[in-house]
């Protein structure tokens, strides 16, 4: 009998036992003491809804646009680094999933599937995730290849030129693959399943990189790839240059304060996404779902708005819609999906975060997402916090 599933956490507990704990535990890390990462999941239970009755609640509609994109439901698959690690093939799969329910699918530069292999078995646009590297012909060769491959946007991720740090892959020794170490083959040996696929695909390394750039020590490495190759002078000329170059859609990722929004919009960014990279790297920011009405109240006349950061479940989709976001990311949330059940987990992730939305939405007393707005919320009168800047 396969399992019933009725919530994200029904797929975290079966990937938690099907997945190396190297690769869990990077997934299910914030960078040290967590807090901005378990934050970024508390804060949307301050938020309340409004509930409402005898509405019209028939022929609803969760369809919008993201950077004039048409979906399914304001909820796009964020870019996360090593997917291919969670699942053998998980970018494909994951890109297939997100086809198949009408969402956009995001493929990061750390990814192991590389971009031809997505484009290849994927017949929707995707969107590029990159890293800015200190190699300029590498980027300039990243920037080709996802234009060849049909990507419909770039997202260029401004929060992560240094690695902030997780215990637990240091202490794990994360790499891809694994490295044949006594204390990884007895944990690898307890997943068979896993194991079984892997076999199956030679798509074992990051494919966007391996035999694509020069100078790295350990290819199999994310932190000595980051520690090597980004780019610790990236600043907003450098930017502007990117963008140019890439001439197509651009969203910026990784605002989580109102100045930064502001100078995005000098970029011409199409849209800009409010995230704390998950709670991976500045531990003690605000939580995104907390920083998001500002920036909003900042630039969302102007650009548009895009969040991620905590989102478990259609009720988080809709208090971020209802505080102004256009549309969502999720990360953790199919990640749990596609280790626990491949692409069939992903689609399971987003069928149900899809279900709580509507169904959510609904209780609310709208039928037309776009309808959604703050006078759904009850907002506690402190939400934003009583925080002052250092220097005033
Ligand atoms: C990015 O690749 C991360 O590990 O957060």
């Amino acid at each position: 009998m396969p399992p019933v599933i009725t919530e994200i956490e029904d797929l975290h507990r079966i990937y938690r036992r099907r997945v190396p704990k190297m690769f869990y535990d990077y997934c299910q890390s914030g960078s040290w003491t967590e807090q901005t990462f378990r934050e970024n999941e508390t804060d949307f239970d301050l938020l309340r809804l409004r509930q409402r009755v005898a509405v019209d609640m028939e022929g609803r509609s969760l369809a919008t646009t993201m950077i004039g994109r048409d979906v399914a439901m304001p909820v796009a698959l964020a870019p996360v680094g090593l997917t291919g690690m969670q699942h053998a093939d998980g970018e494909i799969l994951a890109a297939k999933a997100a086809e198949k329910a009408g969402v956009p699918f995001t493929l990061s530069t750390m990814s192991i599937c590389s971009i031809e292999d997505v484009a290849g078995a994927t017949g929707a646009p995707f969107w590029f995730q990159l890293y800015v590297m200190k190699d300029d012909e590498f980027i300039d060769n990243l920037i080709r290849r996802a234009k060849e491959a049909g990507c419909d946007a770039m997202v260029l991720t401004l929060d992560l030129q240094i690695l902030g740090q997780r215990h637990k892959d240091i202490k794990n020794g994360l790499s891809a693959p694994p490295k044949p170490t006594l204390r990884n083959l007895a944990n690898l040996s307890t997943k068979w399943g896993w194991g079984l696929d892997m076999l199956g695909t030679h798509r074992r390394q990051f494919g966007n990189i391996v035999g694509h750039a020069k100078g790295v020590t350990d290819t199999s490495s994310l932190s000595s790839w980051t520690a090597e190759q980004f780019d610790p002078r990236l600043d907003w000329g450098k930017i502007k240059r990117i963008a140019d170059k890439w001439g197509g859609k651009l969203i910026l990722k990784g605002i989580l304060d109102a100045e930064d929004a502001r100078m995005a919009l000098d970029v011409g960014a199409d849209a800009i996404v409010v995230s704390n990279h998950g709670g991976r790297q500045l531990d003690g920011a605000l939580s995104s779902i907390r920083m998001l009405p500002d920036i909003v109240d900042e630039v969302g006349d102007r650009t548009e708005i895009h969040m991620d950061g905590g989102i478990r479940s259609g009720q988080d989709v809709l208090k971020a819609i209802a505080l102004g976001a256009r549309g969502t990311y999720i990360g953790r949330a199919f990640i749990y999906g596609l280790g626990a059940m491949g692409q069939k987990g992903v689609e399971e992730a987003l069928s149900v975060i899809r279900k709580e939305l509507d169904t959510t939405m609904a209780l609310c007393g709208e039928k037309d997402i776009h309808a959604v707005g703050r006078h759904n919320l009850l907002v506690p009168r402190d939400f934003r916090g009583q925080w002052e800047e250092g220097n005033t």
